[in-house]
């Protein structure tokens, strides 16, 4: 897993990564989307699991062409989780299938467009052929900047945070770092997506209210949206209730209402002066 530092941002976009109190937005920096449901829209039409995987494609060109024309600078979609691989072997095997052709299919297309791909996540266990298109994805987009993709696969959140703490415990053992430096900056710089803004939105395809292991930290202050939709009949119509509601929330980050409140208005009235 690439380590970014935090405070070294890449992408003048995001100036200050990590900052706790972003300017209040209307559109988020950063999406970050649980695509569940493709098993049960399937099952509805008496399919086979792996059609519904294979709509769900369909959906991901969607979320993107969204994100592209809302000017979303960041979307981190969860593909598949390190528990997933319990799945059956065939559900498995047809999935490795998808990404490898979707990979073929769609890199050239968001390399023309501007988008950034990476990938978060233990790719140690995908087979060589998939590795490999993930990496070639990567160099060939590396210096895009448009949209930042992060695709989640074979990822967890727990087994991210566990990275961190191993780095973390490596720089202690090699004497780079002093046990009392630690704190919640060197973990942030540790865990996937360092470089970018936590997600200000995370949207949960398919009615079920939990995070399944997806980025447990960088969720901190993450506003949570969920719909029934299940993945393949996502729409731009979906997503814009998503970013209405989102719109239409106070961010308190703990503070109170009031504080808040003047943390607005300080930065409206810098913002015209
Ligand atoms: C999400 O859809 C895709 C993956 C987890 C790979 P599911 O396959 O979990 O669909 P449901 O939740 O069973 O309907
Ligand atoms: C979460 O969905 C993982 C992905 C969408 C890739 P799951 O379908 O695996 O989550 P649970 O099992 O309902 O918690
Ligand atoms: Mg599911």
């Amino acid at each position: 897993m690439p380590l970014t530092d935090a405070a070294d941002s890449r992408d003048s976009a995001f100036p200050n990564p990590q900052s706790p109190i972003p300017n209040p937005l209307d559109v988020p920096r950063h999406v970050a989307i649980i695509m569940d449901g493709n098993g049960r829209w399937a099952a509805r039409r008496r399919r086979p699991r792996a059609i519904g995987h294979r709509a769900g494609a369909r959906a991901v060109n969607v979320c993107i062409d969204f994100c592209l024309d809302q000017g979303i600078r960041a979307l981190t979609l969860f593909a598949f989780s390190s528990e997933n691989w319990g799945r059956p072997e065939e559900e498995v095997g047809a999935l490795m299938k998808l990404f490898l052709a979707a990979l073929d299919r769609e890199v050239e297309e968001l390399h023309r467009r501007g988008v950034q791909v990476r990938f978060i996540g233990d790719r140690t266990r995908f087979p060589a052929d998939i590795r490999a298109r993930m990496q070639a994805a990567e160099t060939l987009t590396r210096d895009n900047a448009r949209l930042t993709l992060a695709i989640a696969a074979s990822y967890g959140g727990r087994q991210d945070i566990a990275a961190a703490a191993r780095a973390l415990a490596e720089d202690v053992a090699a004497g780079r770092l002093r046990p009392e430096q630690i704190d919640e900056a060197a973990v942030a710089a540790r865990v996937a997506l360092a470089d970018l803004p936590p997600p200000d939105l995370f949207i949960r395809t398919g009615g079920d209210c939990r995070i399944s292991n997806f980025l447990l930290w960088q969720l901190a202050y993450t506003e949570l949206w969920f719909t029934q939709t299940l993945w393949p009949d996502l729409d731009a119509a979906t997503l814009h209730a998503a970013i209405r509601d989102f719109g239409a929330r106070e961010r308190r980050y703990g503070l109170t209402g009031e504080q808040v409140s003047g943390v607005r208005s300080s930065m409206h009235g810098s913002a015209t002066t």
